[in-house]
């Protein structure tokens, strides 16, 4: 019977519930669409009896507009509820901040290393952390068997003793004399493996910046001025450099450098173990031999290299006394270098 039908909508109609202007207008669509519950009740009119016609007009057109009136009552309610939500928001008040990552200051030194050199036209090349023998040792002069090569602890691979991880970026001077013809320029950033005990002081992994100049008449003179023009680029102008006498396979003559206490200024301290002075790089003349071993003719040709720790600077120009921390990725730690580069 369509009073029935009517009178169970109302009921239902009268019960309903919307959490949101969108559940609202599915209200609206399911009871008052053209094919709308409500709706479909007309079609059923039009098979009542002419003398029930007049009645069951009425309550249908009852039934509507109560639809109408509740679910038009549900999406004002809804809406009122929303804008409570926004009023409640506090638009004024600061962002959560989300915290952006910085450089790391082994990057930081490492990219300025990089950019004083190539101030000076000095180039950026990298080579690989797998290395051959031939580029890590043979092509830079060491002697098989020669006790050159204990100099540094090496990590081999187990099954083939000829492959072994880099202990200096010098390997990648061979590299650049396979690709390049002199004049070459050019610098070689990179990490570096030894087998050697972690402590305070030394790692199994740290990084190197490799230099290497290859050209017509390069003479220790050069060299010298090079890296004065280095060291007071990176500890600034009042720095001293000193070069002492050493022995590397792949130079000759070698040296250390050394630069006045970037701490005490040369007085003596603690840093400097009261000598005034702190060891940063290995240098000297290529020597002919590694020249001829990548095939350039050194009767026309000379060449300077040097090698330094990007470590061993980042924790002089930082105060940072245990390289451990530059791989622990403490952010506590890490937080604390801002950078331009
Ligand atoms: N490769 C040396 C090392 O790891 C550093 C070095 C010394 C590099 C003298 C050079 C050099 O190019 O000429 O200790």
């Amino acid at each position: 019977m369509l009073k029935d039908k009517i009178e169970a909508l109302k009921a239902e109609i009268a019960g309903l519930k919307a959490a949101s202007a969108d559940e609202a207008e599915a209200l609206r669509i399911k009871y008052l669409s053209k094919k709308g519950s409500v709706s479909l009740l007309f079609e059923d009119f039009k098979t009542v009896a002419p003398e029930l016609k007049r009645e069951m007009g009425q309550k249908l057109n009852e039934l509507k507009t109560l639809a109408q009136n509740r679910i038009a009552e549900l999406k004002a309610s809804a809406a009122a509820a929303a804008q409570k939500e926004v009023e409640k928001t506090d638009v004024s008040r600061p962002g959560t901040p989300s915290p952006i990552g910085g450089r790391h200051p082994l990057s930081i030194v490492k990219n300025e290393i990089v950019e004083i050199f190539g101030r000076l036209g000095f180039t950026v090349a990298e080579g690989p952390e797998v290395e051959d023998d031939w580029h890590v040792f043979t092509a830079l002069n060491f002697p098989p068997e020669h006790p050159a090569r204990d100099m540094q602890d090496t990590f081999f691979i187990n099954t083939n003793p000829d492959i072994l991880l880099r202990t200096h970026t010098s390997s990648v001077q061979v590299r650049e004399m396979e690709r390049k013809r002199p004049p070459i320029r050019a610098v070689f950033p990179g990490r570096v493996f030894r087998n050697e005990a972690i402590s305070a002081r030394a790692h199994c992994i740290f990084h190197q910046v490799e230099g290497l100049y290859v050209a017509k008449n390069v003479s220790f003179a050069d060299l010298k001025q090079v890296l004065l023009y280095f060291a007071k680029e990176m500890f600034g102008s009042d720095v001293e450099i000193r070069l002492r006498p050493s022995y590397f396979p792949f130079t000759e003559p070698s040296a250390e450098m050394d630069v006045s206490c970037t701490l005490c200024g040369g007085k003596g301290c603690g840093v400097c173990k009261g000598s005034g002075w702190l060891e940063i790089l290995g240098c000297g003349m290529v020597d002919p031999a590694v020249l001829e071993n990548n095939g350039i003719d050194p009767k026309e040709y000379s060449g300077y290299a040097f090698g330094m720790g990007v470590e061993r600077i980042a924790m002089l120009r930082y105060g940072v006394d245990d390289i451990r921390n530059f791989f622990e990725n403490d952010v506590r730690f890490l937080s604390q270098f801002q950078s331009a580069m």
